[in-house]
């Protein structure tokens, strides 16, 4: 029986790691590769010692019992990555401001709703926000959208909601010039999204894996760097019950390394000189 010691000083024997994979899947939809022990060791060491837990045969026995919701919930939070920044890969937001904000102008969508799926901390959401501002401000148009962010993590989603970030969060992604328009510093290295901004963004805990019905309808949903995680399966089926709470031509962002199956066959591949978009296909 192959053993990898952790740097924790503990033991994940092969039985004990494809059990936790299981329930990390099962949880969240992330699956995890066949060698990532190390990892899972260094992200779930802090757990392990908080409920003195002596290996992860007896976390994966614990989570296994009622009233395990906290533990499933922390264990879940370590496992996932957080990564992102405002205005991530930018040409997703110039088709917002060329073509898609453009085209719910012309459809009278004007009160478009945006689900920023898998939000982590909340910088796409408020950079969405942003981008649907300077559009009203261009004179091209006037739309009054609403923007949910939502995420499994509670921590990331409680992140999101206060619209605080450090100058350095700020600094990757947001010009000068944006920062000084949208955002209002409040110490040293602290800055807030401005009220404007934020009047049309709410965040709320939500697991892809399970119901959309009660986020309501979209015209628009951006689902990036997080499908990547997930198994064709899980991928293929959040992609279609996306396309069952999409609007008549609404539209689908995913992320830059991304490609929709060629089973998704709703949406159609819409190009635009700045990259690719997906829209739901007509009846
Ligand atoms: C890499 S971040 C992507 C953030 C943002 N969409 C972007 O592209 O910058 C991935 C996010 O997916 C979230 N996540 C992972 N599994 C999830 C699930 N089953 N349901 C909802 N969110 C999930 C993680 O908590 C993490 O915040």
């Amino acid at each position: 029986m192959a053993q990898v010691t952790a740097r924790t000083n503990w033991t994940i024997e092969d039985a004990h790691y494809d059990a936790f994979r299981a329930f990390l899947e099962e949880a969240s939809g992330i699956v995890l590769g066949e060698s990532k022990q190390y990892l899972v060791a260094s992200r779930l060491g802090p757990i392990m010692a908080q409920h003195q837990l002596p290996g992860l045969g007896e976390l994966v026995e614990r989570l296994k019992r009622p009233g395990s919701n906290n533990l499933r919930n922390q264990v879940v939070e370590a496992m996932t990555t957080n990564e992102t920044q405002f205005f991530r890969d930018v040409y997703p937001f110039e088709i917002l401001r060329s073509h898609i904000f453009p085209d719910f102008q012309k459809r009278r969508v004007l009160q478009p709703r945006i689900w920023s799926a898998a939000c982590s901390s909340g910088q796409e959401a408020y950079s969405l926000s942003m981008c649907l501002q300077e559009f009203n401000a261009s004179g091209a148009g006037h739309l009054e959208a609403e923007i949910i962010g939502t995420d499994i993590s509670a921590a990331m989603v409680e992140k999101a909601a206060k619209g605080r970030y450090r100058s350095s969060a700020v600094a990757r992604g947001l010009s000068v010039e944006r920062r000084d328009r949208f955002m209002t510093q409040v110490d040293a290295d602290t800055w807030e999204v401005r009220p404007e901004v934020r009047r049309r963004v709410s965040f709320r805990v939500h697991n892809l894996l399970e119901g959309f019905g009660l986020l309501g309808r979209f015209d628009l949903i951006f689902c990036r760097n997080v499908l990547i995680y997930f198994s064709q399966d899980s991928r293929a089926d959040i992609l279609d019950r996306m396309a069952k709470v999409l609007n008549p031509g609404g539209y689908l962002v995913v992320g830059a390394s991304e490609s929709l199956a060629r089973q998704a066959s709703q949406y159609e591949m819409v190009r635009c000189p700045q990259g690719v978009v997906y829209r739901l296909r007509g009846k």
